[in-house]
């Protein structure tokens, strides 16, 4: 169908931008004479070194590029990896074999043989180097269904045990290691000193020391000791810490934005975890998306060559993050000399590797690239390739280990996550309803108490860790199964009810509350508040408490938020963080024993201070170090303010929600055969346009969480705008969406969803919605509408849903995101 909407520009007046504010004088450029030194422990081998400078020989400079480039699984082939000699590949969060994110761990073997076999394949002539294959086994082997998951770093940062970090390294190593993988891109070493970052919780603490004493026990799970000795002989796999450098350091917590810190801040808080990463011999660094003093880390040759190879000794290889060499300055998607010129080893280009190896390959023909940074590039890579001992480990199906399934989620690991559990819990308040007694009848109530992708959070199975269910987690358990386990095994009751309503009266509630799973882009917040429409349990919490039952808060977070209210209702408050599979590891400390005595006291403490209100500038309500034990004696409680000292703001990433635009949203009806018939939808009931009163709003603001449209023929358009037109470029290089949920009671003779920029260009695709009895969430992909010309970065009418034809719809949520239901063509 011809596109035959003619919604114009003009039809809304918007206001210019404003400009954004000058940076102070800064240069981004570090002086490494100022940083401490270290010395890479790993013994160069003889041996090795004879069989890198060998191979430099006799590799062709189109071998050596090879090496140089990552592509995603999205976008490479075994065949790929023979004839371009590619020298590592990843599978990013939403990638799997075979175009799976969700394959079965059979899949992921299978692929690593092909992927293998194809890179040592040397009928071509070429000198074969086997090809390793990274991951983002983040907390746990987490991209694998059945996988032990292990709870997120700021969990692990609550507990103050180094010892069981390294076991829990070690444990992720062999379950990488079942489905042949041989490269970790963990652990994340940010030290987040602001927790709207949306990737806070992947950091262990705000504390540089504290994420400088786990450094190391994590890397030497993972890889082993820092020896000449091969490390998948031993069972292990090769680390990286990331992102290098101050990832956790951007101003306002903006993810991958700039640090404007001093170059003391910049080594004192952010290098400190990079000195035991260096002393454990970390085969790999990963460098931020993020700048310094507005230079991107990508590229700054200071800090990657001067301070990291230089000064601290790094002996591995340096590999970016996904496409981040398209964000330094002069470089795109396709093209980025500058970054391999300041020291980048290995160009992550998911989608991009072809026409970067391209541009690679004829800039060093061209003699643009010294040979010298080319070989040393490569040396690194086959360095590390010969630690492993990839050279000798055979196809991955051949090595110790692999295909050994029972690994994943073995019972071993499973109690190492679910102690990891227990020492990560902090406790923050305890009215003496804490230890629960086991005998008598429990209630657990909230929406997250029995969802096991919840209580994982992002990177969990998918990249956001969206659109997984408890069927997706065999073996695992939530925080209802192990309350359930322990209440009933002593004999005593338990009843799930997620609204908190009971028959019989119950003798303590457990009500759990807190985050949605969510990972990079979709994390950022704009201040430290738990979104509104995750608050309801306040409520229950409440009743409950009228209802004489007392009741004990579990919150699931990835951060510390604002939640007086909650810590008001309740008689006792426990962080729970991202506990991941293991739940039982709740009830351990919770459920006391047949006396009512602890079987386990709680001994995690706050990993970060935690705020006063939801204004970053309010200061700490617990420090850093704060938590209760049972042997804490209680004092009594003086109710804390209510005031969350912010206005519930939108999030910049939701426009509409249960049917009501966000606040700086509103929500419009126009009919586009009518010049200025524009209605800005802010009073209800009804309100008709054009005099024909072709479109009708159904009265009240909401039904069913949602706004009804009624149109009785010709064109319409329901649209979303703002006054200020938002940046959504980064969110252009992921794959994140727009989601709208709609239901389709009549469908229109044509319908079509648009976006339009702050110039005007505007692009419409013809869409099918299908009439149906519920809503269905429906996704466009704003890389595609970026590359059809949409200015991204001036987005002022991010969703405009156009018709011709009687229609009548519902619609319920506009936002961004990753888990559409079913993706919509862009044309
Ligand atoms: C990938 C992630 C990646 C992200 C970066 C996504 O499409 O699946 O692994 O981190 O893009 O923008
Ligand atoms: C993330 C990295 C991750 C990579 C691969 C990026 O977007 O920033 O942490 O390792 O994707 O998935």
């Amino acid at each position: 169908m011809p596109n035959r909407f003619r919604f114009t520009a003009a039809a809304i007046a918007l206001a210019a931008a404003s400009a954004a504010a000058p940076l102070a004088a800064q240069d981004g450029v570090a002086d490494p004479s100022i940083w401490p030194q270290y010395e890479y422990p790993i013994p160069r081998i003889e041996a090795d070194e004879a069989r890198i400078a060998s191979l430099l020989t006799r590799m062709t400079l189109e071998e050596k590029i090879g090496q140089l480039v990552q592509p995603d699984l999205c976008c490479v082939t075994p065949e790929d990896v023979k004839r371009y000699n590619i020298g590592s590949v990843l599978n990013g969060g939403n990638s799997g074999p075979y175009g799976q994110d969700l394959a079965p761990a059979s899949d992921w073997l299978k692929l690593a043989d092909e992927f293998y076999e194809a890179s040592v394949d040397t009928s071509d002539g070429g000198v074969g180097i086997p090809v390793v294959w990274g991951t983002d086994a983040v907390h746990g082997h987490s991209n694998i269904i059945g996988a032990t998951i292990f709870p997120h770093n700021i969990g692990l940062g609550a507990m103050r045990d180094a010892e069981l970090i390294e076991r829990i390294g070690a444990a992720t190593a062999k379950e990488i290691r079942v489905t042949g993988q041989e490269w970790t891109f963990a652990p994340t070493v940010a030290v987040p000193q602001d927790f709207r970052w949306g990737r806070a919780y992947e950091g262990y603490s705000s504390d540089p020391a504290l994420v400088a004493s786990y450094v190391g026990a994590m890397v030497r799970g993972l890889q082993g000791p820092p020896d000449d000795g091969r490390i998948l002989q031993r069972g292990k796999v090769i680390a990286s810490t990331k992102h290098f450098l101050a990832d956790g350091g951007t101003d306002d917590g903006v993810d991958q934005g700039d640090a404007s810190i001093s170059e003391e801040a910049l080594r004192d808080i952010h290098g400190a975890p990079y000195g035991p990463a260096m002393e454990e011999g970390v085969g790999t660094v990963m460098a931020s998306f993020s700048s310094w003093q507005g230079v991107k880390m990508t590229a700054n040759e200071s800090l990657l060559t001067g301070v990291l190879k230089g000064r601290m000794d790094f002996g591995g290889f340096l590999v970016s993050d996904w496409n981040a060499h398209g964000q330094v300055e002069g470089c795109t998607n396709e093209s980025c000399p500058q970054a391999l010129l300041a020291g980048l080893d290995m160009y992550m280009a998911p989608d991009t590797w072809k026409p970067i190896y391209e541009d690679l390959l004829a800039r060093a023909k061209a003699g643009e690239l010294p040979m010298s940074r080319i070989d040393d590039a490569v040396s690194r890579i086959l360095r590390v390739k010969l630690r492993l001992g990839l050279f000798e480990a055979g196809k991955p199906s051949d090595r110790a280990m692999s295909g050994e399934y029972e690994l994943l989620g073995s019972d071993e690991h499973r109690a190492l996550a679910r102690e990891a559990v227990r020492k990560s819990l902090v406790l923050l308040k305890n009215q003496g309803v804490l230890p629960l007694k086991p005998g008598g009848r429990l209630l657990v109530a909230g929406d997250g108490a029995d969802d096991i992708a919840r209580q994982s959070g992002g990177w969990t199975l998918t990249w956001q860790g969206t659109g997984v269910d408890n069927s997706h987690f065999p073996g695992a358990t939530s925080l209802w199964d192990g309350l359930q386990e322990a209440v009933t095994s002593a004999g005593g009751l338990a009843e799930l009810s997620p609204d908190g309503s009971f028959t019989a009266k119950p003798d303590a509630a457990v009500v759990i509350f807190g985050e949605k799973p969510y990972a990079e882009f979709q994390g950022d917040r704009a201040s430290l508040q738990l979104d509104a429409e995750l608050a309801a349990p306040y409520e229950t919490m409440r009743k409950l408490r009228e209802q004489g039952v007392p009741v004990v808060a579990v919150m699931i977070t990835g951060r510390p938020l604002y939640v007086n209210p909650a810590l008001n209702a309740a008689d006792a408050f426990v962080v729970a963080w991202l506990p991941g599979s293991e739940g039982a590891g709740l009830a351990d400390v919770l459920v006391g024993d047949a006396q009512g005595e602890p079987r386990f006291d709680f001994s995690g403490t706050l990993p970060a201070d935690w705020p006063r209100t939801a204004d970053v500038a309010d200061g700490v309500l617990y420090p850093f170090g704060h938590g209760l034990t049972y042997a804490t004696p209680a004092a009594p409680w003086t109710a804390l303010p209510e005031d969350a000292g912010v206005a519930a703001a939108g999030d910049g990433r939701t426009f509409l929600l249960a049917g009501v635009p966000a606040s700086s949203w509103s929500l419009h009806i126009s009919d586009p055969s009518q010049p200025g018939s524009q209605t800005r939808l802010t009073t209800f009931p009804a309100e008709a346009l054009g005099g024909r009163a072709r479109i009708t709003v159904a009265e009240g603001a909401v039904q069913e969480g949602a706004r009804r449209f009624q149109i009785s023929g010709g064109e319409a358009a329901v649209s979303l705008s703002t006054l200020e037109a938002i940046d959504v470029g980064r969110e252009t290089n992921g794959d994140v969406m727009l989601l709208v949920s709609i239901k389709m009671t009549d469908a229109p003779d044509w319908a079509g969803i648009a976006m339009r920029d702050e110039a005007g260009a505007m692009q419409v695709s013809s869409a099918q919605f299908p009439e149906s009895e519920e809503f269905v969430r429906y996704g466009l992909s704003l890389k595609c509408l970026r590359d059809k010309g949409i200015d991204m970065t001036q987005l002022s009418m991010p969703f405009v849903l156009a018709t011709e034809g009687t229609a009548d719809f519902a619609l319920a949520e506009a936002r961004l995101g990753t888990d559409a239901q079913v993706v919509l063509p862009c044309t």
